[in-house]
């Protein structure tokens, strides 16, 4: 790490609260002379380091640009903070990913944006990815070569949803809920989805890596969405609510930080991974369902038939039972449920 990133990574640690030159010097062992200019760097680069005569430096808790040193401060397993890259703007995190993983990135690679220009969608679609206001992210996960034939690699999307739960729970104490396959709901509106994209050897079939690709709704003011969007996806935080309940609870901080949730995901993600091997995870995938015992639409480009969801199989597939009575396992795919629907169950 650079100087200027050892200061933001002090400062981070310490955010909200005030932190002298002179600590900052002794705790990294570098001059008066060099804090200063990496403070005067850190302008440059858009942080809003406030100074105080006589007291030193902080970075204000409502601070939230996205930075490797941001996260690493928040992250509990160090093994994964060695290849974090964080982006003003990528075209796609999952593309970018792709090109890092065929120059030989390594296993637990992570590259995060503030925007996307042409983030990607499951099944074709894009993904709206505006400034500020979301978390763009993806992670590259490299099997071992006995691995690459064992891996159960359509449950890591599965997998990789609960671990997002848990994460956005830990860290915003709301609770969430999954509709198959793959997309997170807070209350009744979409505010994370997930598109795992294989890289396969050509000669083998093996499936050499997997890019795990994870777009949150972060804070976006509902009135922002396109009215397309808007039906659909919502938020987990919308800015002005937030910060009037905020007023009103006296809280100073009431919306946590970006860099905290994604620390918390890759907490998450490296914590569930062996429990791939068995699908132990797959008892809190069913009981976070939005669908299972609902009425939903399973969707195909040609046809919509009505169903009902009655289970979760163990290698992710969503059994259902059609109006003549007999069953069927969807192992990918689309289907919709009503948004009246999607309403109950919520605490
Ligand atoms: C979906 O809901 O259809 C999946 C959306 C996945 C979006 C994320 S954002 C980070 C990563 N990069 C992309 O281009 N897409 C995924």
């Amino acid at each position: 790490m650079t100087t200027k990133e050892h200061v933001l990574k002090l400062l981070e640690e310490y955010k909200g609260q005030t932190i002298s030159g002179s600590k900052i010097a002794k705790e990294l062992q570098i001059s008066r002379a060099a804090v200063w200019k990496a403070i005067e760097d850190l302008r440059q680069n858009g942080y809003n380091i406030q100074a105080s005569t006589n007291k030193g430096y902080s970075l204000p808790s409502e601070s939230d640009l996205l930075s490797t040193q941001g996260i690493l401060s928040h992250l509990k397993n160090k093994d994964l903070g060695k290849d974090i890259l964080t982006y003003k703007s990528l075209e796609s995190t999952n593309q970018t990913i792709k090109k890092l993983a065929a120059d030989g990135a390594c296993h637990n690679t992570v590259v995060v944006s503030e925007m996307q220009t042409n983030g990607r969608g499951r099944l074709g679609r894009s993904f709206y990815s505006p400034k500020g206001s979301g978390i763009y992210m993806s992670i590259l996960l490299k099997p071992s070569k006995t691995e690459q034939t064992t891996y159960p690699s359509i449950l890591i999307t599965t997998a990789a949803s609960v671990a997002v739960c848990r994460a956005i729970e830990e860290v915003t104490g709301k609770q969430i809920k999954i509709k198959w396959v793959n997309d997170l709901y807070y209350k009744n509106k979409k505010i994370c989805g997930i598109l795992t994209e294989g890289i396969t050897n050509f000669e083998t079939s093996a499936i050499e890596s997997i890019i795990l690709g994870i777009g949150i709704n972060f804070s976006f003011p509902t009135e922002e969405f396109p009215t397309e969007l808007s039906e659909i996806f919502g938020s987990l935080f919308n800015r002005k609510e937030d910060l009037l309940n905020c007023e009103k609870s006296k809280q100073t901080q009431i919306i946590p930080s970006k860099n905290a949730l994604i620390a918390s995901i890759l907490d998450h993600l490296f914590e569930i991974q062996p429990q791939l091997n068995d699908g132990s995870f797959l008892k809190e995938y069913k009981q976070r369902s939005c669908v299972l015992g609902k009425r939903i639409t399973v969707l195909s480009p040609s046809e919509a038939i009505p169903a009902l969801a009655i289970d979760i199989n163990e290698t992710g597939g969503l059994i259902v039972q059609l109006s003549d009575g007999s069953k069927k396992t969807l192992q990918s795919g689309e289907i919709s449920i009503r948004p009246e629907d999607l309403t109950t169950g919520w605490e």
